[in-house]
Formats: C-alpha cells, sequence, structure tokens
C-alpha cells in the first residue's frame, strides 16, 4: 500500500526549473520516494534541537497506544471542528506524517501538502501500532516534501492556507519562515499558527546549557536508552525547541513579517497554555 502522492502531481506548484533529489523512506509496506529540497542547515541549536526531538519522536512511535492518539485528536477537536476552519490548497509546515488530515476531507484533503525536513517521520507508518485505527485519512495518500520553513521550494502566492502547529519553536529562524510563509500564501488566505507559549523565554544565543540542564539532558539520555515510561521521561525531557516565544513576542513577531492578527484562541485547560493564533497578509 502506497502512502504517498506522485511527485509529478506537485509539478504545479514549483518554479520552472526547480530539482529535488529523491530520498527513499520505507513508510512500511513498501519503499516510497520523497522529493527532497533540503539544504546543508548551518545552525548548530537547531540541528542539537532536532535531534532532541528524534529521540522524542522514535519514543512515542514505540510507546503510541489507540488510546494516546485518540487523546491527541480529542484534545484539538475543538481547534478544528469549532475555532478553525481550514480551506482550499492546504501547506502544513512542519506537519510529519500530516496528522491534520485528520480534520479535511474532499478538495481540502485532495490538496493537502505536508512539508518537513524530517521525512523519517514518515518511516514504519504503516506499521505504527494504533495509528490508523485511530487517525482516519492517514493511510491516505499525501503529497509529502522534505524542505525547511525558511526555505520553501514554492511559487509564489499559491497556497489559500498555511497551517504551523508546534513548529515555531522548532524552526532555526521562525522570522525566515514566517517570511516564506507571507511569499507562497495568496493575498486572500491565512496562516494559522499553533504554539505552547507556556515558558515564553528565550533559549536561543545561550552560550552554553546551563548545568542543571547539562545533568537533565544527560538523565534523559539514559532513560531514553533504558525505555522508561513517559511520564518518567517528560520530567527530563532534554530542550527539543531552539526557543520558545511568548504571546507578546509571538504577536510582534507576525505583525514584524507583515501579518495581521484576525483571531486568537487558547486551548481548553489543561491545555490552556497552547494559543492559536490566525493571521493574514
Ligand atoms: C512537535 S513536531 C509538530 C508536528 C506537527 N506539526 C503536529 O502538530 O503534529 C515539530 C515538527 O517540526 C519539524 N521541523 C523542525 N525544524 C523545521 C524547519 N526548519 N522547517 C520545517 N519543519 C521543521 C520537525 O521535524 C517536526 O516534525
Amino acid at each position: 500500500m502506497k502512502y504517498l502522492k506522485d511527485f509529478s502531481e506537485l509539478s504545479n506548484l514549483l518554479p520552472s526549473g526547480s530539482h529535488a533529489s529523491m530520498t527513499p523512506i520505507f513508510t512500511g509496506d513498501e519503499i516510497e520516494m520523497i522529493p527532497d529540497f533540503r539544504i546543508e542547515h548551518v545552525s548548530k541549536e537547531w540541528k542539537q534541537a532536532q535531534e532532541e526531538y528524534i529521540k522524542y519522536h522514535e519514543f512515542y512511535k514505540s510507546a503510541g497506544t489507540t488510546n494516546h492518539f485518540k487523546h491527541e485528536i480529542f484534545s484539538v477537536k475543538e481547534i478544528y471542528q469549532h475555532e478553525f476552519h481550514l480551506k482550499g490548497k492546504i501547506l502544513d509546515v512542519g506537519g510529519a506524517q500530516g496528522k491534520l488530515r485528520h480534520f479535511l476531507k474532499g478538495d481540502e484533503l485532495n490538496n493537502y501538502v505536508c512539508l518537513d525536513p524530517f521525512p523519517e517521520a514518515l518511516e514504519g507508518l504503516g506499521n505504527t501500532p494504533g495509528l490508523f485505527s485511530s487517525y482516519k485519512n492517514l493511510n491516505t495518500p499525501m503529497q509529502f516534501v522534505a524542505a525547511y520553513a525558511e526555505h520553501l521550494p514554492f511559487k509564489d502566492n499559491i497556497f489559500d492556507t498555511i497551517h504551523m502547529r508546534s513548529v515555531l519553536d522548532h524552526f532555526a529562524d521562525a522570522k525566515a519562515a514566517l517570511l516564506e510563509s507571507y511569499r507562497v500564501l495568496k493575498p486572500t488566505g491565512y496562516v494559522l499558527i499553533g504554539l505552547n507559549i507556556k515558558h515564553g523565554v528565550w533559549l536561543q544565543n545561550k552560550p552554553k546549557l546551563s548545568l542543571f540542564a547539562r545533568l537533565r539532558r544527560k538523565i534523559y539520555n539514559i532513560l531514553f536508552d533504558q525505555g522508561k515510561p513517559p511520564a518518567i521521561r517528560y520530567l527530563t525531557q532534554a530542550e527539543d525547541h531552539v526557543k520558545d516565544w511568548s504571546r507578546e513576542e509571538l504577536i510582534t513577531l507576525v505583525q514584524s513579517c507583515g501579518f495581521k492578527v484576525i483571531k486568537e484562541h487558547r486551548q481548553k485547560p489543561p491545555f490552556g497554555h497552547c494559543l492559536y493564533l490566525l493571521i493574514q497578509k
């Protein structure tokens, strides 16, 4: 069974003459080819944070259960079924396995494009226990592109909706990513940002991790190797964010990129630290 669409379907979204190498990924039943526009990423902070994220991903891939996935879906139902309705041609920046598709149907599902610099998130997709029974549409073939938010490989003004959930804190350069979104967004389009804004602390520009942070990372790595349960791992979790944003910093950032804030919404408790912003050109 194939989980990815044919790359040639993407051609009307790409500038003429653009070139991608093709990266093979074993999605479950077969090896599928992913168009790869990644350029060498130079930020050391990004590489370090992304390595921590990959460890976290690997753990959840093995420890995820139907209950865990159902809970995950339930927690964001209010967002996609009541508060925001995503329409038209959708680009999911940092979309990983494309879980957003659970809330899409019809043209929105057919035109959905997922972009992420970590195509390995699709490895074993078809074999992850509980994933397909919880997330409908995850086994519908999707368009996936390996690339960075800071360098979108698309033409100008072509997407109606850009979705960025739990990703601005992972980007090496959030401002460059928002400016790229601005470029590929239609003048009538929207960007939906979902972000955990609990801490609001700068992590970038810290020359060195504190002794506590280094100790925490060490414990985390030992527990990771031993496959300890999520609760213990959560408490000792190493930092997989490049920067945590406060609400004020986030609003200043989107405005500095030329966006207007159209709607602001906090997720219901216990996820009140998750802020959703709908922004427009
Ligand atoms: C916490 S996950 C969120 C996944 C998905 N958006 C969701 O809400 O389920 C963060 C994702 O951001 C991706 N990411 C990290 N740096 C990125 C970048 N520079 N450009 C695009 N995606 C990036 C990671 O590979 C990862 O898949």
